[in-house]
């Protein structure tokens, strides 16, 4: 019953109650914890708790709203601490840098029950995907020291080719600023900061709009882990932080996973557009086309999970599905029975799956989409979809849509499943191909020619086809991409080290002389670039 959503405290396991009102002044610059006493950021949870009065919003605390001034202070001690490839981080050899990312995790390790406990409480994720949020994370960034290793070993030998030696090793781009996204406010955004730092980037890092409280039991292992001004954390507004940053055109990296238009007004800032390397991670409207023949046991499985783990809040959601005519009504009567037996509640609460929504305004945007479509047509045919108690919104199926609504186009990044019937399988082939983004699409179906053929039809569509499965990023070891305007640059372990760093090369003519004085650097140690030396 979403009427009894929100519980008074006393009904909250006191292991769950997060600390009363988390003043947070600190900042990280130059590995220096400053403090501020500027104006606070209030934080709000998007849960409510049941007083005397009625429901109250929990404010979880403040943070810091730093100007111009203070993130140009990051930005110089990054620059300093780069000092133009010569400071001590970028010139660290491989193994010693990962000694450093190494003696983070551990710290980070630590923190692992009040990380977790600030995302159920700032983003409303559930308690299991909150856990997995955090050790995915720890996971991922033993992964990226393997990989690192891996890279090292391959990069540790010479080749000659046309009369030609040379070794080629990769090495850091320079001043990285990286920003994730509230849906995954630790993961997504360690999965560009911890690469960055890896391959000797010295970095800015500004939390996401939602997730921001939790980055702080992290703060002080980011200082006490790393030299100064090699990792530098600020907060504040987008426009008066992170504007400045961009238009100083010191910056050489920008890693950011958000949205479209948030990544196009940041970009054109930059005042040298060739020395800037993006690397962004943004919208993205994936669909599902489920084939007359599709196991409907699978593909109910996989969209509802597809659709609505995390409240459809993931850039990897399935946020259209399109359905074959001859099978779309017992799609339907099965989809909801499923979408009516979804646990909705606090996010610690044993098996509950829906969960209140951050974005404020978020309820009235959903309800707005679900209005304009029943004004073209379409109509909620779940029991109790689309009612709403202040920040929690019960999934909205809603069909038949039709390209006349709001949500066959917009990413409603959020709790409605909008359903299109169709009768040949083109209009789904012409809806990829015309919309703007190309992330991902799933495919359901049980015959070989089909999926074959459709395959073929979208490989040059979206970057990544999944066959009788939902769409999603894991593992992090497979590239995770998109085409037009859903991402720039790849990552995965092994790509983001790619993609944080530029090959180098150190050439000479394969002759007497270059091969006695490339021995003689490498047997007398006189080079840390040009050595044959790898780590274990
Ligand atoms: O928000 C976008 C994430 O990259 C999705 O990741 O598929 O593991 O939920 P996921």
């Amino acid at each position: 019953m979403i009427e009894s959503i929100f519980k008074s405290e006393e009904d909250i396991p006191k292991e769950y109650i997060p600390t009363k009102n988390i003043i947070q002044k600190e900042y990280l610059i130059n590995g220096e914890m400053r403090i501020w006493d500027g104006p606070l950021n209030e934080v709000m949870s998007p849960i409510f708790v049941k007083e005397k009065e009625g429901l109250k919003q929990r404010v979880l605390g403040s943070t810091p709203l730093l100007t111009e001034k203070e993130s140009m202070q990051a930005l110089d001690a990054a620059v300093a601490a780069y000092d133009m490839g010569h400071g001590y981080w970028p010139t660290l050899s491989v193994g010693s840098r990962i000694e450093y990312i190494e003696r983070f995790l551990s710290k980070m390790k630590e923190k692992r029950s009040k990380v977790v406990n600030l995302l159920m409480w700032e983003i409303g994720k559930n308690l299991k995907d909150s856990e997995k949020e955090f050790d995915r994370t720890c996971d991922y960034i033993e992964d990226t020291v393997k990989g690192l290793k891996e890279l090292d070993r391959r990069s540790s030998g010479f080749e000659v080719e046309q009369g030609v030696i040379g070794q080629i090793r990769r090495v850091p781009l320079g001043v990285a600023l990286c920003m994730g996204p509230y849906n995954y406010p630790l993961n997504e955004t360690f999965s560009t900061l911890i690469p960055a730092l890896i391959m000797g980037n010295t970095v800015i890092f500004k939390p996401a709009k939602f997730g921001v409280l939790l980055i702080k039991p992290l703060l002080q292992a980011f200082q006490e882990s790393f030299p100064a001004g090699v990792i530098n954390i600020i907060y504040g507004r987008g426009r008066a932080t992170v504007g400045a940053l961009m238009a100083s055109g010191k910056l050489d990296v920008f890693a950011f996973i958000g949205t479209n238009k948030g990544a196009n007004d940041l970009k054109k800032l930059h005042p040298k557009p060739h020395r800037l390397r993006s690397i962004l991670g943004l919208d993205a409207k994936n669909p599902a086309i489920v084939l007359p023949d599709a196991d409907m046991d699978v593909a109910i499985d996989e969209c509802i999970a597809g659709s609505l783990s995390f409240n459809g809040q993931r850039c990897t959601a399935l946020k259209i599905l399109f359905l074959h005519s001859s099978i779309v009504e017992e799609f339907n009567q099965r989809f909801i029975e499923r979408v009516n037996a979804l646990k909705a509640g606090l996010p610690w609460e044993d098996g509950v799956s829906l969960t209140p929504l951050p974005e404020p305004g978020k309820v009235d945007y959903l309800n707005d989409l679900v209005e304009d479509a029943g004004e073209h047509g379409a109509a909620i045919i779940n029991e109790g979809g689309g009612a709403s108690n202040e920040t929690f919104f019960f999934p909205a199926v809603l069909y038949p849509v039709n390209e006349k609504m709001k949500v066959y186009t917009e990413e409603q990044f959020g709790p409605i499943v909008p359903i299109v019937p169709y009768d040949d399988e083109q209009e789904a082939i012409d809806y990829v191909v015309n919309s703007n983004f190309g992330q991902q699409l799933s495919i359901f179906s049980n015959d070989s020619k089909t999926i074959g053929r459709l395959v073929d039809v979208f490989s040059n569509q979206v970057g990544r086809i999944n066959i009788n499965a939902q769409c999603q990023r894991g593992p992090d070891t497979f590239p995770f991409n998109g085409r037009k305007d859903s991402a720039e640059g790849t990552l995965s372990v092994s790509d983001a080290l790619r993609v944080f760093s530029i090959r180098i090369l150190v050439a000479a003519k394969y002759n007497d002389s270059s091969k006695q004085i490339i021995n003689d650097i490498v047997s007398n140690g006189e080079s840390a670039f040009l050595t044959r030396d790898y780590i274990f």
